[in-house]
């Protein structure tokens, strides 16, 4: 472990993470993979409170993407059943602590005893004004960006948006992250280095850092050391000034 510190002035506002390694982390220990989200469930716990702490506005998690059906039934439904697990245990540290649950994603296809816990969750948090946590389930950003493009297109045909009014903000505003802002730092755990249709448009100038750990393995002390490593990067956004 590194011996700099965190700089409390300098926490990103808006952090997404790809929880992923669920599985690995389970087969190395022969145990089944839905072992691995359990012990992941826990760790969802543990980096919620302490971006939270540390004063992350908007912390946003990839928790199921539109390509995850494809996994066997029982995976599929394992994790289907952690929301409800997950927020009938957190709801009141959740609510102690002032954060906001949100999701991305369409909630609409999920199982209804999910989606009745997660519509549960975002209801008890609805006022409180801390940390929004937004969860990504049944979440595809391709999805998202054509029903972006297709809500546009339609206001267009009505009338009610001209085309050459389209900009960078209409865009944004048309997406599921409408109002939140972009992440400044992206991070994946398990060692694989790729996006796997997260946040496409979102993530345009995120820092993006990946970890070797699994996710169940990421706690709260590698948190605020990828927290440091974001710090330790030079944002330029396309200028020349070091910032
Ligand atoms: C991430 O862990 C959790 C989900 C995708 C739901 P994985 O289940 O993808 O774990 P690996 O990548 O197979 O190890
Ligand atoms: C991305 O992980 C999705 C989530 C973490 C929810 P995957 O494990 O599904 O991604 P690939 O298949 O390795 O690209
Ligand atoms: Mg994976």
């Amino acid at each position: 472990m590194s011996e700099e510190t965190i700089d409390m002035n300098r926490i990103p506002a808006s952090v997404a993470i790809i929880m992923d390694g669920n599985g690995r982390w389970a087969k190395r220990r022969h145990f089944p993979r839905i072992a691995g989200h359990k012990r992941g469930m826990n760790v969802v716990e543990e980096i919620t409170t302490e971006a939270s702490d540390l004063g992350v506005k908007v912390l946003t998690l990839y928790a199921f993407s539109t390509e995850n059906w494809k996994r066997p039934e029982g995976e599929v439904s394992y994790i289907m059943s952690l929301p409800s697990t997950f927020f009938n245990k957190f709801i009141p540290k959740l609510i102690k602590n002032n954060v906001r649950v949100e999701t991305i994603g369409d909630i609409t296809k999920l199982p209804a005893k999910t989606r009745e816990a997660v519509d549960n969750a975002i209801e008890d948090t609805r006022n409180c004004t801390g940390m929004i946590l937004n969860f990504a389930l049944n979440y595809g950003s391709r999805l998202e960006i054509l029903n972006a493009t297709k809500n546009i297109a339609s206001k267009v045909k009505n009338g009610t948006l001209n085309i050459n009014d389209i900009d960078e903000d209409i865009f944004s505003n048309n997406l599921e992250t409408s109002g939140l802002p972009d992440p400044d730092l992206l991070i994946r755990t398990s060692g694989e280095e790729r996006i796997s249709n997260f946040l496409l448009w979102q993530i345009a100038y995120s820092e993006l850092v990946f970890v070797d750990k699994m996710w169940p393995e990421y706690h709260a002390e590698d948190f605020k050391q990828t927290i440091i490593d974001f710090q330790n990067r030079h944002r330029r956004f396309g200028g020349l000034v070091n910032k």
